[in-house]
């Protein structure tokens, strides 16, 4: 597999995991580290191999936040035509399902990481918070946006006011993460759950992924008929014949992932 310098690469079964590694700086997001996360998520994305991808940082941070040290020295001009952090928007058009372990600080763009992905989990130990306030700019990966949509305007909104953070207990009440486990558990669950979505059909989780996706994007009857019309498009495939038989014969189904 590809050698990065900022992250690892590595493959557990069905599953890619990415795991940020920039421990001194606590995994802040470089332009080193968003080139290399972006490269290695389309690597497995195309990867017939695996079902789904967990990106990870470490004990202390998953990651915090874009990179201040590399960011302070621009101006206007220069993150206008190089449109700092447009890259980013590439891990949302992964089309396998996602999956962020989050331990320890997500703030700043490292909580609009972790927000890219589709299912989040959290350690006990998580921190989640926009603060780029604190710092006289805004989020810039899609922090106000989506965490508005995950925990609604008040909460959003005194997050990215205040700079306030939220411990991962606050964070699964919201509704930002769908499920907190003990520190020491992170990977291991993160790696299971994602184990059991990749041993799915994958062009299902795929079309599962893209219909859900639609509900923020599009009005509920617009979602409604998408979600009726990819319904429709999984009896052409083989793994709706496999899993309906499955379920009939009374045996675990076996995917082929067609
Ligand atoms: N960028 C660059 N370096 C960072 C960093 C960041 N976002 N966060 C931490 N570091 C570095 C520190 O500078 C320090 O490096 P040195 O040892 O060379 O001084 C090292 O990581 C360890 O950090 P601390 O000594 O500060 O550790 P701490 O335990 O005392 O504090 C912390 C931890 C509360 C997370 C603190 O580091 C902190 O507040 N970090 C910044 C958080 C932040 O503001 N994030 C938002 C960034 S802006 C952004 O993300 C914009 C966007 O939306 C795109």
């Amino acid at each position: 597999m590809t050698q990065y310098e900022t992250i690892l690469l590595d493959r557990k079964g069905r599953t890619g995991l990415i795991t940020l590694n920039r421990p001194k700086a606590l995994n802040a997001l470089n332009l080193r580290v968003m080139e290399e996360v972006i490269d290695a998520a389309t690597t497995l994305d195309r990867d017939p191999d695996v079902g789904c991808i967990v990106v990870t940082g470490s004990e202390r941070a998953f990651a915090a936040g874009a990179d201040i040290k590399e960011m302070q020295p621009n101006d206007y001009m220069d993150v206008y035509l190089a449109d700092w952090f447009s890259a980013w928007d590439r891990l949302g058009e992964v089309r396998k399902p996602t999956v962020a372990a989050v331990a320890g600080y997500a703030l700043g763009g490292g909580c609009e990481l972790a927000m890219l992905c589709d299912v989040l989990i959290a350690a006990d130990t998580a921190v989640f918070g926009q603060p780029e306030i604190k710092l006289g700019v805004i989020p810039g990966i899609g922090g106000s946006q989506r965490l508005t949509r995950a925990v609604g305007k008040a909460k959003a909104m005194e997050l990215c006011l205040t700079g306030r953070t939220m411990d991962a207990a606050e964070a699964e009440r919201a509704g930002l993460v769908s499920r907190i486990v003990p520190a020491a558990d992170l990977l291991s669950e993160a790696l299971a759950l994602a184990e059991t979505i990749a041993n799915m059909s994958t062009p299902i989780a795929m079309m599962v992924k893209e219909s859900v996706n639609r509900a923020f994007e599009t009005t509920l009857a617009e979602g409604v008929r998408f979600e009726r019309r990819v319904f429709h498009a999984t009896f052409a495939t083989a793994d709706q014949k496999e899993g309906m038989a499955a379920f009939t014969e009374k045996r675990p189904p076996s995917f082929v992932n067609r």
